[in-house]
């Protein structure tokens, strides 16, 4: 197994003991630094911790002046766009904390795609003040999909790119559905300091399993980290582990 579970009741739990968790790493890392990483994640399960963290019981834990969002993934679509994962972070977080702008370095998602990703990967190397090398995130967030594929690395598609024998950092991506996305590269993910995996749900047991225990090599199986992994999971989400007895 790689990295430490933590399994609880329900989408609730999960989201307040990720708050607790997210905040506290933050803090820490603000405490010994003047900026600090974090790589958000999209889709549907991080709302209720963004929400979370937002609110007058977490807020207040965070320097947010120090907090520069990233996000780990993106849709290629406008800002605020019903999908866009930016639009998520800016409804339910970066909207009602005192974030700069300046620290909010959102994917520019209108752009063509793979113009899109040149600017997104040079604002990283910008950023991370890298010529070459990977840039390595204070935290990033992570989520699965229930047929293994974390951020926008899908079963079956490339996790790296190397272009003249440089390790890209974003690439453009397909998933099932038509939508083009940006995704951080599986270098990249695994070069953060902390990961946090979000999920919940029935329908993303199989995938925890395989990820968690399984010997393949589903995307959501290959993230691992030097630094700390850990998974969030609600009880349906861990149901189909072995090393976990979920009571009910
Ligand atoms: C995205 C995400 C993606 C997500 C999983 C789980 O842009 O969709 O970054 O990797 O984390 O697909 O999505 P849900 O949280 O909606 O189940």
């Amino acid at each position: 197994m790689r990295g430490t579970l933590i399994v609880c009741a329900d989408y609730e739990s999960l989201s307040r003991e990720a708050a607790q968790r997210v905040a506290a790493a933050l803090a820490a890392e603000a405490e010994r630094q003047s900026r600090v990483t974090l790589a958000l994640a999209g889709g549907t399960t991080p709302r209720r911790l963004y929400e979370l963290l937002a609110s007058d019981e977490f807020r207040a834990r965070i320097p947010w002046i120090k907090i520069h969002f990233f996000w780990g993934d993106e849709r290629l679509v406008p800002p605020d766009h019903p999908e866009s994962n930016y639009r998520l972070a800016r409804e339910t977080l970066l909207g009602r904390v005192p974030v700069p702008p300046a620290n909010v370095h959102a994917v520019a998602g209108q752009l063509p795609p793979e113009q899109a990703a040149l600017s997104y990967e040079q604002e990283l190397r910008t950023f991370f003040r890298l010529r070459r090398g990977l840039p390595a995130f204070d935290l990033l967030l992570l989520g699965v999909g229930a047929e293994g594929h974390t951020a926008a690395l899908f079963p079956g598609a490339p996790l790296s790119q190397l272009v003249a024998g440089e390790e890209r950092l974003v690439m453009v991506a397909h998933g099932p559905d038509a939508m083009p996305r940006l995704t951080l590269t599986l270098p990249v993910l695994n070069a953060a300091r902390r990961i946090y995996f979000l999920v919940a749900g029935e329908d993303k047991a199989a995938a925890v399993a395989w990820a968690v225990e399984g010997k393949g090599a589903l995307p959501a199986q290959q993230v691992m980290t030097a630094g700390e992994l850990l998974w969030l999971l609600d009880s349906e989400a861990a149901s189909q582990l072995k090393a976990v007895r979920v009571a009910r």
